[in-house]
């Protein structure tokens, strides 16, 4: 089978031709001796006209019955016609009718029950299918600069026996007689698996019980992580500057006609983000950072974490994400590295306009006694798992990572639908997936 995509036949070059293509009914008129339709397939939407006077009776009954959603195809004469939406028109000859559909249960300006409740049939909406574009390039390019720079993907596994981070919420499930979690991040097998090939990254699914219902929180969401031997923090924020510019580059160039639309929809103007990739990033320490916040008359102090509010005021102090690092060792994760005055060599990756975190990395802790102490520290030696016919410490493997040939070594964890939703100016995070994994009737579909 060949198939024909609407994008295909929008050509001078085929006007007068017979053209086919398969699609859905975006809209229709009944104009008495003529019916209008406008398809839609995954690539764009053409006019379509069926005469009453140029088609036999059948398929002019046919044309008479579609709903809007029906599914069919077809065969006509392609010509231009300024007045239709995208400049051409197919005068139809024959219908092959797939589905007629039933009257369909969404017009477009339903409130967010409603869509929940028909969220799978909600996704067809053309705005959401610019995101699922946008994203999809943004992945594509991003896993292409990692790749061009020769780093190797790998499969981290998702049920696992420990946390990564002490810091958030696990979702506990029964594993046979043992106890297991879903992954929240892939991290710590990333920083195994730097010792067989150097440079990783993995894409999981990462699962987070927290608790917040935020415009910024999913239960499950999709994370592009990175661990290299031998980086320091300082190459880490390099790595991270140019693989998100090249991957935001490139899907400005490949998303031409999605920002477009998007543009009416969320107000992103491509010029912003031509100037995010033109400058140079932000580095900003964790001090003075809350200086600035002090400063602007908020209410916070040295040691406090950064909340969504403050991230966003932070933000909207500079025309640039912000990397802002050497955070207070509190108010972060066991692995870092600590640089003995309390700080720790991390950054979170603040992007612009008020969206705030959308990256954590740091140099991980290497040397073994100061992980050891840390590990105690945090009372995470008394987590135990069975493995064979023993119970060992849960983070034993771990900290043998420091006892075979330790390096210096750092990595950082993306959330693509953060990033997404940053790069399409968006209000909730929701709406940067299909299926999104919020608490209150989420499950469904
Ligand atoms: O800051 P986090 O918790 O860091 C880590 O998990 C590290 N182990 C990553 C690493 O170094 N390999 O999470 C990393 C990123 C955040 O910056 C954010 O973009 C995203 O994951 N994220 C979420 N995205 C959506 N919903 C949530 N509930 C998220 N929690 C974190
Ligand atoms: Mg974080």
């Amino acid at each position: 089978m060949k198939e024909t995509y609407i994008k295909d036949i929008l050509k001078e070059d085929l006007v007068g031709k017979e053209v086919s293509i398969k699609g859905w009914v975006y809209r229709m008129r009944d104009m008495k001796d003529k019916v209008f339709f406008v398809i839609r397939d995954p690539t764009g939407i053409i006019q379509a006209v069926v005469k009453k006077d140029n088609v036999n009776e059948n398929i002019w009954n046919d044309a008479l019955k579609f709903q809007i959603e029906g599914s069919l195809e077809l065969k006509g004469i392609l010509k231009k016609d300024e007045r239709a939406p995208t400049g051409y028109e197919i005068e139809v000859k024959d219908i092959k009718v797939y589905d007629y559909g039933q009257p369909f249960p969404l017009k477009g300006d339903e409130e967010i029950d409603t869509i929940q409740k028909y969220r799978h049939l909600w996704i067809r909406t053309k705005w959401f299918v610019d995101i699922l574009k946008v994203k999809h390039s943004l992945l594509k390019n991003l896993r292409e600069w990692y790749i061009n720079d020769g780093w190797y993907e790998v499969q981290p596994p998702i049920l696992v026996g420990n946390a990564a981070e002490n810091t958030t919420e696990l979702f506990e499930v029964k594993y046979f007689d043992q106890k297991a979690y879903l992954s929240q991040s892939a991290q710590l097998y990333l920083e195994a698996l730097i010792f067989s090939l150097g440079k990783v990254y993995s894409l999981t699914p990462s699962f987070r019980a927290e608790f917040s219902r935020t415009k910024r929180h999913l239960h499950e969401y999709w994370h592009f992580e990175i661990e290299a031997a031998w980086y320091h923090l300082e190459d880490l924020i390099k790595a991270v500057e140019e693989s998100l510019k090249y991957s935001i580059e490139k899907t400005i160039e490949e998303r031409k006609s999605e920002f477009e639309d998007l543009k009416s929809i969320t107000g992103r103007d491509i010029k912003e983000l031509k100037d995010f990739v033109e400058k140079p990033w932000k580095i900003l320490k964790y001090e003075d950072g809350i200086k600035k916040l002090k400063d602007l008359g908020i209410n916070i102090r040295y040691g406090d974490d950064l909340g969504s509010d403050e991230e966003r005021i932070l933000t909207q102090q500079f025309d640039v994400p912000i990397f802002l690092t050497y955070y207070p060792r509190e108010v972060k994760a066991f692995y870092m590295y600590e640089n003995g005055d309390g700080t720790v060599k991390n950054f979170d990756l603040l992007a612009p306009e008020g969206y705030g975190e959308i990256i954590g990395g740091s140099e991980r802790e290497w040397r073994y006694n100061i992980l050891d102490q840390k590990i105690k520290e945090w009372k995470l030696d008394s987590l135990k798992i069975e493995v064979g016919n023993e119970e060992i410490d849960a983070y034993e493997w771990y900290k043998d990572l420091r006892r075979y040939g330790s390096v210096p070594h750092s990595g950082m964890g993306l959330g693509l639908e953060r990033f997404t939703r940053w790069i399409c100016k968006m209000d909730h995070i929701r709406d940067t997936l299909a299926f999104p994994r919020l608490r209150g009737g989420w499950l469904y579909p």
